[in-house]
């Protein structure tokens, strides 16, 4: 808990999406499968995808850059970068020092986080305790990803579900003392790790071309078991950030959940007695980005002043790992 008694305020959010968009109609042609099951079952209508050249660092250093130009923050001045990913430039070194090299934030210290779809929620958790720990005073958290380079492309269980894209928050001390983070949670349960992971690629598997043939380094989704899972945690979590601040039924006045599908979107929506006008959504033009998913949605909130000064945000996500998580937020 605050030792210092100050609180982390996210002074600006930004984003970015690859120009190329694939529709569903696009994927009629590469998969067996329609517009109608994709829209029905999860909402999604497009993604976005990367260029061939494009690595999650370029999609994070767009993002970071929004961020820190809404804060008013010189990248000179940062002193701890964060990326959330899964999809990382290389295994090593992180993708957070790419983002340093590239917007020239020398003094800033950077490591990447993996949470998968968490991400952010577990970026947003630390940086807030370096904050209000008072050791840090401006933190770039970043969740990015390229998922599309990671997907096989003949399951259409999978590849139909996700996009490429980055969102980003820029965290500092607050000087009001209401303003900002007011609680965060995070979860997660290993013994369901298979349900959703690459099988290969790193020390368990190295890549082999036998490996790369099975397409053992794309990712792997029991669907329907990761779904029910998704709504239980969710609808678990958010009561845990209800409990934990006394909310009333109208204290939230917006939800910005992970956007994996709509489906799991409504159910939280519901349990929180929320209309759905006061829930984010951007499922339908961004697909499941994974970690950017829910500061991709925040930044299209505030950018779009749909966000204001005074509102109360839900922030949630659930992913591989499993894990889960939620942030409360007073804007
Ligand atoms: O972000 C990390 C966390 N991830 C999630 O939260 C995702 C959670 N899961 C889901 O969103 C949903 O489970 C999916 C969208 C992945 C699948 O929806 P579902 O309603 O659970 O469908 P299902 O997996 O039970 O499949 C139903 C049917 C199957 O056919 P049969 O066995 O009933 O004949 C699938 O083969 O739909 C079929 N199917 C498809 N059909 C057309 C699966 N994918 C497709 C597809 N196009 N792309």
């Amino acid at each position: 808990m605050a030792a210092t008694g100050i609180r982390t305020v996210i002074a600006g959010t930004g984003s970015y999406l690859p120009e190329k968009v694939i529709t569903n109609f696009d994927l009629e042609k590469m998969v067996d499968t329609t517009d109608e099951w994709i829209l029905s079952r999860t909402g999604i209508r497009e993604r976005h995808m990367a260029a061939p050249e494009q690595a999650t660092s370029d999609l994070a250093t767009e993002a970071g850059r929004g961020a820190l130009e809404m804060a008013g923050v010189d990248p000179a001045d940062l002193d701890l970068i964060i990326v959330a990913t899964l999809t990382p430039d290389h295994y090593f070194p992180s993708t957070a020092g790419f983002v340093q090299r590239n917007i020239g934030a020398m003094k800033a210290a950077a490591f990447d986080l993996e949470a998968a779809c968490t991400g952010f929620i577990y970026a947003l958790t630390i940086g807030d305790l370096f904050i209000r720990s008072g050791t840090y005073s401006k933190v770039l958290v970043i969740g990015a990803e390229v998922l599309t380079r990671f997907l096989n492309w003949e399951d259409r269980e999978t590849c139909v579900l996700f996009g490429d894209g980055a969102g980003a928050a820029v965290l500092v001390p607050g000087s009001d003392g209401k303003k900002g983070i007011i609680s965060t949670h995070l979860h997660s349960d290993g013994s369901m790790a298979e349900l959703l992971y690459a099988p290969a690629g790193v020390s368990r598997m190295p890549i082999t071309k036998e490996a790369i043939d099975q397409k053992l380094n794309t990712v792997k989704m029991r669907g329907n078991e990761v779904f029910k899972v998704a709504v239980t945690r969710l609808s678990e979590v958010v009561d845990e950030v209800i409990q934990a601040n006394g909310l009333g039924e109208d204290d939230i006045d917006f939800l910005v959940p992970h956007q994996a599908n709509l489906r799991i979107i409504q159910a939280t929506a519901r349990k929180l007695k929320l209309p759905m006008e006061k829930v984010i959504v951007t499922v339908d033009v961004h697909g499941n980005t994974s970690a950017a998913s829910v500061p991709l949605a925040l930044d299209v909130a505030v950018r779009s002043g749909r966000i204001k000064e005074g509102d109360q945000v839900l922030l949630e996500a659930f992913g591989g790992g499993l894990t889960w998580g939620a942030a409360f937020v007073r804007w």
